[in-house]
């Protein structure tokens, strides 16, 4: 896809985003809906969603997609370094990527965004793709946009996702 069609591509999409998510704070009806809206606009997305932060470690939130690992030690794989060094990670080919977690055999790249609330980890966005080298500074720009939209439009219960003790 060339980069001017990304672009408005993603435009359109952060703007229909905000409009999903007017008048509704829900933290899993937002982040389900977020999911299938990202799975919906980029044909090659092989799995578009959450891991969410418990207190400890990353699991399997809403997503769309094929059946996925369900729990991530922070730093482990691209969804743990992305929670850990609280920066987004892109990998261009996922199979020369020490760190990687494998989940699915279709998935070529990704790019993971972190979720943070008041410099508070609550989880990442992760996007991988079956084509190598699909996400480049354009995708990483409009998702880390796409997280702020959902973050400041989601009323958040900072403790609702927390392993109890
Ligand atoms: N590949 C990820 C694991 C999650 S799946 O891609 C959905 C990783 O290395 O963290």
């Amino acid at each position: 896809m060339l980069d001017s069609e990304k672009q408005s591509q993603y435009q359109l999409l952060n703007e229909e985003l905000s409009y999903l998510l007017e008048g509704e704070s829900n933290v899993l009806a937002n982040l389900s809906n977020a999911s299938a809206l990202l799975k919906s606009r980029f044909s090659n997305t092989v799995f578009a969603g959450f891991y969410l932060f418990d207190g400890s470690e990353l699991v399997l939130g809403p997503f769309q997609g094929g059946v996925s690992c369900i729990r991530i030690p922070l730093g482990k794989g691209v969804c743990g370094e992305a929670a850990e060094f609280q920066e987004t990670v892109l990998v261009g080919d996922v199979s020369t990527y020490p760190n990687y977690i494998s989940c699915d055999s279709m998935a070529k790249s990704e790019i993971v965004v972190p979720m943070l609330k008041n410099g508070r980890l609550l989880g990442v966005l992760d996007l991988d793709s079956s084509l190598i080298d699909d996400y480049n500074a354009i995708d990483r720009d409009y998702l880390e946009q796409f997280v702020a939209i959902l973050l400041e439009k989601t009323e958040w219960d900072f403790t609702m996702f927390e392993e109890k003790a």
